[in-house]
C-alpha cells in the first residue's frame, strides 16, 4: 500500500488523474473503475478540464461503476447511473455505451449481478478503480461485515452509511435500504487500486484500514492485501495516522519515473 499525503482534495484529484491520463495514453482501450460519492469528484472535475483543454481522449475507454442503489426508478437523479453519467460521461468523449453500472432495477438481481460480473470479466477486467471510504471503512457499498472474497451482490446499508448519504436526498426516508455492489473480491481483482479520501470525518477509518487488523468489520482493509493499491488522502483525513511521517519521507524520496 502507498499512503500518500497531500495538502488538499485538489491535489489529490490531480495526482489520480495522473495515473489515469498516463493509463488511457498507453492503453487506449483501458477499463475504469468508476466510484461515486464526493471524494472522486475532484478526479472527475480534472479529467474533464484535460479532456477539454489538454485533448485528452477516451473514445476507445470502458467504464465499470462500482455500486447501484435498488429501488430507485429509471433515470433518478441520485442513482449512480445517473451520478456517473453526469460526472464523468457526459464530460468525456467516452462512449455512453461503453459505461455501465450495476442494474439495481432488475427483475432477477442475482442473474443481473452474475451478468454485471461477467461483463467486467469480457472487457478485460478493471486496469484502475478510482474508490471512496464510508465512515465505517466500507469500499462500494461493501459494508462492514462483507465477505473479503464476495462478488457482485445485493446488501443492505447500515444505518450509518444511509445517514452519511442522506444529504444527497430530500430526506433520511428517501435513501434506499438496498443495493446492488462489486464485492470486495471483485475490487481486489482490478490491477491498480487508487482510493482517494478527504476531510476530518474520514480520519478514523482511513487510519483503521491503513494501520489497523485486516478485518472484514473494516472492509477497506482488504487492500492491504492488493499487489497495487494507492491511497491518496489529505491532511484532515491522514491527522491519526501514526506513521505520517514515514509516508511523507517515503513520497518525497520516491523518483518521479515510478509515477504511482
Ligand atoms: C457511498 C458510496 C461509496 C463512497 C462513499 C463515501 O456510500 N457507495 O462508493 O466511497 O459513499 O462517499 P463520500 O466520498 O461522499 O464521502
Amino acid at each position: 500500500m502507498e499512503v500518500i499525503i497531500l495538502p488538499s482534495s485538489k491535489e489529490i484529484g490531480v495526482l489520480a488523474a495522473d495515473a489515469i491520463e498516463e493509463l488511457v495514453r498507453r492503453k487506449p482501450g483501458a477499463v475504469l473503475g468508476l466510484a461515486t460519492g464526493s471524494s472522486p469528484l475532484p478526479i472527475y472535475d480534472e479529467l474533464a478540464r484535460r479532456h477539454d483543454e489538454d485533448g485528452l481522449s477516451f473514445t476507445q475507454a470502458h467504464g465499470f461503476a462500482l455500486d447501484e442503489y435498488v429501488g430507485l426508478p429509471l433515470g433518478h437523479h441520485e442513482s449512480y447511473r445517473e451520478v456517473i453519467r453526469r460526472e464523468f460521461t457526459n464530460r468525456m468523449d467516452i462512449a455512453a455505451a461503453n459505461v455501465h453500472g450495476p442494474d439495481g432495477t432488475a427483475a432477477d438481481i442475482l442473474a443481473a449481478c452474475d451478468a454485471y460480473e461477467e461483463a467486467i470479466k469480457a472487457a478485460g477486467g478493471v486496469d484502475l478503480q478510482i474508490l471512496g471510504v464510508g465512515t465505517n471503512g466500507h469500499i462500494g457499498f461493501n459494508e462492514p461485515g462483507s465477505s473479503l472474497a464476495s462478488r457482485t451482490r445485493i446488501k443492505t446499508l447500515q444505518e450509518q452509511t444511509r445517514t452519511d448519504n442522506a444529504r444527497f436526498f430530500d430526506s433520511l426516508e428517501d435513501v434506499p435500504h438496498h443495493v446492488v455492489t462489486q464485492g470486495l473480491g471483485t475490487i481486489m481483482d482490478a490491477r491498480h487500486v487508487v482510493l482517494v479520501a478527504s476531510g476530518a470525518g474520514k480520519a478514523q477509518a482511513v487510519r483503521d484500514f491503513i494501520e489497523g487488523p485486516v478485518t472484514a468489520s473494516c472492509p477497506a482493509s482488504v487492500l492491504q492485501f492488493h499487489p497495487h493499491a494507492t491511497i491518496l488522502v489529505d491532511e484532515a483525513a491522514a491527522a491519526e495516522l501514526t506513521m505520517a511521517a514515514q509516508y511523507r519521507q517515503t513520497y518525497s524520496s520516491k523518483p518521479a519515473w515510478q509515477g504511482l
